[in-house]
């Protein structure tokens, strides 16, 4: 499918998703968020893709943040409203995905930007990175999961600071405070990440899926994560690829799993 502000590619089985407004910075408007939601399903329905890199065109931003022109002039409710179906139909969206999605940080990760890439798997930051929640300058606070998946991710006093000071930090503060994995030159950046997804998709994909399912049920209140992973470790056992991974190690060959 052709989006206007998305551009997808895809090589082996991995899709590549970019964000292309540089000339906005990449800033999540409406329609930016819709093509995005259609493009991770498109990807994480095709059986083709089994692991999906999420960047932003350009050199200089991955996203700066949701565009705060359309919501400038917003009512409590219609605020309201613009983060409810944000987190539905995009953040949530990916966060609950069984399709692995790699966030490539190549710029500026601010507000919506930031949430996007904690919404992702797994980041990935080159050395130009910038990343913060600066909405309370803007008298806002964060709207789109980043309260919640930033805090889980770095621990509530490194949240705390960054959200109520509205900083930025750099690439090499954001890994060494576990909020991003890995920090690269911008050149590297697309290498380092495809190198992470290759490894990946080794592996069979149903079981990603089980396991990506286990991981994510800690996000779930209500929900007990140690019978998610009981009950994943168990759906394993009816998979061709678990009759593929265990007979191939016996066999002392490669396994070639169809992800069945
Ligand atoms: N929403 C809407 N437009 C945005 C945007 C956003 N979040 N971030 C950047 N842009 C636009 C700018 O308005 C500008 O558009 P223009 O050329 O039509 O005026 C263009 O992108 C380039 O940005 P500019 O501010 O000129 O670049 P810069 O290098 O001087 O500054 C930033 C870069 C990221 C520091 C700055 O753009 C910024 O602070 N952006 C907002 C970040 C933010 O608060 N995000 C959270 C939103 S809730």
């Amino acid at each position: 499918m052709n989006f206007e502000n998305v551009l997808v590619s895809t090589e082996g089985h991995i899709c590549y998703i970019t964000v292309n407004r540089p000339h906005k910075l990449n800033a999540l408007n409406r329609l930016t968020i819709r093509e995005l939601s259609q493009a991770m399903k498109d990807a994480s329905s095709s059986p083709e893709v089994r692991v999906i890199i999420l960047t932003g065109a350009g050199e200089k931003s991955f996203v700066a943040g949701a565009d705060i022109s359309e919501f400038a002039d917003f009512s409590d409710q219609e605020g309201q409203n613009l983060s409810e179906t944000g987190h539905q139909i995009l953040f949530n969206l990916i966060a609950e995905m069984q399709t692995p999605v790699i966030a490539a940080i190549n710029g500026f990760a601010l507000g919506g930007g930031l949430e996007l890439a904690l919404s992702c798997h797994i980041r990935v930051a080159s050395d130009n990175a910038k990343l913060g929640l600066p909405e309370v300058s803007l008298g806002l606070i964060p709207g789109y999961g980043g309260t919640q998946r930033l805090t889980l991710l770095v621990g509530s006093g490194n949240a705390m600071e960054l959200i109520t000071t509205a900083g930025m930090i750099d690439a090499h503060e954001a890994h060494r405070i576990g909020l991003v994995n890995h920090v690269c030159t911008q050149t590297e950046l697309k290498s380092k990440c495809a190198e992470i997804a290759m490894r990946i998709v080794r592996n069979s994909p149903t079981a990603v899926s089980a396991a990506m399912r286990a991981v994510s049920s800690v996000y779930t209140v209500d929900v007990d994560g140690f019978q998610v992973e009981i009950e994943a470790f168990g759906s394993c056992f009816g998979t061709d690829d678990f009759k593929e991974g265990t007979t191939s190690f016996l066999q002392k060959r490669k396994p070639r799993f169809t992800g069945e």
